[in-house]
């Protein structure tokens, strides 16, 4: 039995659908979280149209014990809100995101071979090279879009390396990822993404078929020619952790990128605080991370009866973990509210925390350092030149659009 419980929270709480893409660009809710996480920190959020009730857990405390117990939650249902409201997800035990050890473990031991400093260390300086190549001619330009300028090259270009992909597939398969997760669309349809991403996978299968035979040193050759617990993977595991990479390290990284140059633009102090060098770029680019948490929420389905911060969940029930309420969680960051690229301890939630922590942290580390770097080495200074798109989606938040003028260096 599920949860069917209510919680007395006030009416203009009540009437926030968090199921719903367009909440997160019409409405600010920033009361709403330091409401719930003051007041309501589990909160049963009622069932829509698009699915049943869950519990949404606000505080820092509660989201880090939550996604470290993979015993009594499992994401093999799904992580995201939108899988599940449906209760199943087809990648549930074969993508490494939607498994539960033992079988995650295995995977992900696998899979870390690829991700270590030293294997991507010919990866990361190509990050370096086009990020600073991208912010340069930029620069030069003067009127640009971060977003489709610079932002929208670097990321996927990093998976693709990984993955190996041709030259000539990436823009077809930026134009996919970015229907397949997210929409710039406001009306865009779950039959959009759905479509987008059979062709994703579709085109992992070929790719895997052709690589099984004649193998590179990338993560797909990697995925079709390997032994996990003693068997090869199947033909839809290899598929599915190539579609893992690109969904989980494309728009998110990118998300970030552009969410800097806006909080630079929120927080003039920040940019010349940058420019002058007085900034620690790992500790700025951890900023940035906590600033912008492109994934907005991870999710679990409970195993058991269990309590969160004393309230009691039932066997069964969705449970949300919003990192970007944790990140801001005025018990654990000092003023959360201001985009300090100082801060230090910054222990923010933004990758997740536990057994599934982000496999690609450091790569994204990397890139978004890469582009403060470039910044403050090329841009003198930076103006808005019109306003910005937010994406709609209930899991990611960012911009698909800032329009900016930058003075070059
Ligand atoms: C896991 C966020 C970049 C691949 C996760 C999780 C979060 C996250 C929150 C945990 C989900 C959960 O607990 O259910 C982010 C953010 C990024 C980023 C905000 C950029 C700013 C990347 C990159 C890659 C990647 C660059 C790959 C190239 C993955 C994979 C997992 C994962 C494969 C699953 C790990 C596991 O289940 O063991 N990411 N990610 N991510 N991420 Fe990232």
């Amino acid at each position: 039995m599920t949860t069917t419980h209510r919680s007395p929270v006030p009416p203009e709480i009540a009437a926030v659908d968090l199921t719903d893409t367009h909440t997160f660009v019409e409405q600010d809710l920033t009361e709403m979280w330091r409401y719930l996480r003051a007041e309501c920190p589990v909160y049963w959020h009622p069932e829509t149209g698009r699915g049943p009730g869950f519990w949404v857990v606000s505080r820092y405390a509660d989201v880090r014990t939550a996604a470290r117990d993979v015993k009594r939650y499992t994401s093999e249902r799904g992580n995201s809100l939108d899988m599940l409201l449906i209760g199943t997800d087809p990648s549930g035990g074969k993508m490494l995101t939607t498994s539960d050890p033992p079988w995650h473990t295995s995977l992900r031991k696998l899979l870390l071979r690829s991700f270590t400093p030293r294997a991507l260390q010919v990866i990361v300086d190509r990050v370096r090279a086009a990020t600073d190549r991208l912010v340069a001619e930029a620069a030069a330009k003067g009127d640009c879009d971060i977003a489709a300028d610079v932002a929208a090259h670097v990321p996927l270009a990093t998976i693709c390396d990984l993955l190996d992909i041709p030259d000539a597939d990436r823009a077809t398969l930026l134009e996919l990822t970015k229907s397949a997760v997210s929409s710039e669309n406001p009306d865009a349809t779950s039959t959009d993404a759905w479509m987008a991403k059979n062709e994703i996978l579709y085109y992992f299968a070929e790719l895997a078929e052709q690589r099984k035979d004649n193998p590179h040193a990338d993560v797909v050759s990697l995925l079709a020619a390997s032994e996990v617990d003693g068997r090869y993977l199947s033909q839809s595991e290899v598929v599915l952790n190539c579609y893992n990479l690109i969904l989980g390290g494309d728009e998110t990284t990118r998300f970030s990128m552009i969410g800097a140059v806006d909080a630079l633009l929120e927080f003039p102090d920040q940019w010349r605080d940058l420019r002058g060098g007085e900034v620690d770029l790992d500790v700025a680019a951890e900023e940035v991370l906590r600033w912008t948490t492109p994934a907005q929420h991870y999710g679990r389905y409970a195993t058991e009866d269990l309590e969160i911060a004393g309230v009691p969940v039932a066997s069964g029930d969705i449970v949300t973990l919003w990192a970007c309420s944790a990140n801001r969680d005025e018990t654990v960051f000092d003023r959360p509210e201001v985009f300090d690229l100082a801060r230090k301890p910054n222990n923010h939630l933004t990758f997740g925390h536990g057994p599934h922590f982000c496999i690609g942290a450091y790569l994204a580390r990397v890139e978004i350092q890469a582009m403060l770097e470039s910044l403050r080495r090329h841009v003198a200074g930076v103006e808005r030149r019109g306003p910005a798109e937010r994406i709609y989606s209930t899991l990611f938040t960012g911009m698909s659009r800032l329009p900016v003028r930058l003075r070059p260096a």
